[in-house]
């Protein structure tokens, strides 16, 4: 029997990729090169959550307070972004991956929002794995967008199910589970609304060394969990 038997499979799981510039600094490297090694452990994070049969992975590339950080960090997150949406749409699409961003979009650099939308244009008819990468995220700015959105229309009340009507990816199932490396014990303003009843993980392993095999046992564990959404 296998170390890590599974028997059942979340729909949706998310990651906070957490841990970059730390592995990057115990090595005496810049924090960029963290970011490099990320985008590379994601590729076979991919990969495999695709050879599972998941149906929904997303991941917290970027959020809205990011924009502190050196302007060389960001300017290589981002060319990383491109980089990867330009040479590995091939391969989405060979593994019939739907690739989606979300986040507030329009303010990324219009090179970055081109490949956005060659990227979800190209991938749209894919009924594989769902691949949704947060960019300029964060929850509460999903929250308030959805909201203004609202007041556009002539609402005097709104229902829980017309809500979520208004986030970025409406048909985005909540996440059955999050993942968040590096030992950090937060939710650092990721999917406030759609984490209210999800599964968390959380593991020292920064995000460079993560592992298929660690991703599989964030699953083992997962399938323990008794999941009662406020009933007995
Ligand atoms: C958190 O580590 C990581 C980020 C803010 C960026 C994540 C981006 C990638 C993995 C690359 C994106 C590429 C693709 C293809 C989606 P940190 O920098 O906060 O690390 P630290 O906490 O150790 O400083």
């Amino acid at each position: 029997m296998g170390k890590y038997k599974l028997f059942k499979i979340p729909n949706h799981v998310s990651i906070i990729m957490d841990g970059n510039g730390r592995w990057a600094k115990r090595r005496g490297l810049p924090r960029y090169e963290g970011h490099r090694q990320g985008a590379k452990t994601l590729e076979n994070i991919l990969k495999f959550a695709s050879d599972m049969g998941l149906k929904w992975l997303s991941v917290f590339a970027f959020s809205t307070e990011n924009w502190n950080r050196p302007k060389e960090e960001i300017d290589v997150i981002m060319s990383l972004l491109v980089e990867y949406i330009n040479t590995k749409l091939n391969k989405l699409l060979e593994r019939n991956i739907r690739l989606r961003f979300m986040g507030r979009i329009d303010k990324l650099s219009e090179e970055l929002q081109k490949s956005i939308k060659k990227g979800e244009e190209a991938t749209k008819n894919c009924n594989g794995l769902n691949f949704v990468i947060t960019l300029n995220y964060s929850g509460r700015a999903e929250i308030i967008d959805a909201v203004n959105k609202i007041l556009k229309g002539d609402r005097k009340n709104i229902t829980l199910e017309e809500f979520q009507k208004y986030l970025y990816i409406p048909e985005m199932p909540e996440p059955d589970l999050l993942i968040r490396t590096s030992g950090e014990l937060r939710i650092s303003n990721y999917m406030l609304w759609e984490l209210a009843y999800t599964e968390l993980y959380f593991t020292d392993v920064l995000w460079p060394d993560f592992s298929e095999e660690e991703f599989l046992k964030a699953l083992y564990v997962y399938q323990f969990r008794e999941r009662r959404f406020g009933s007995v």
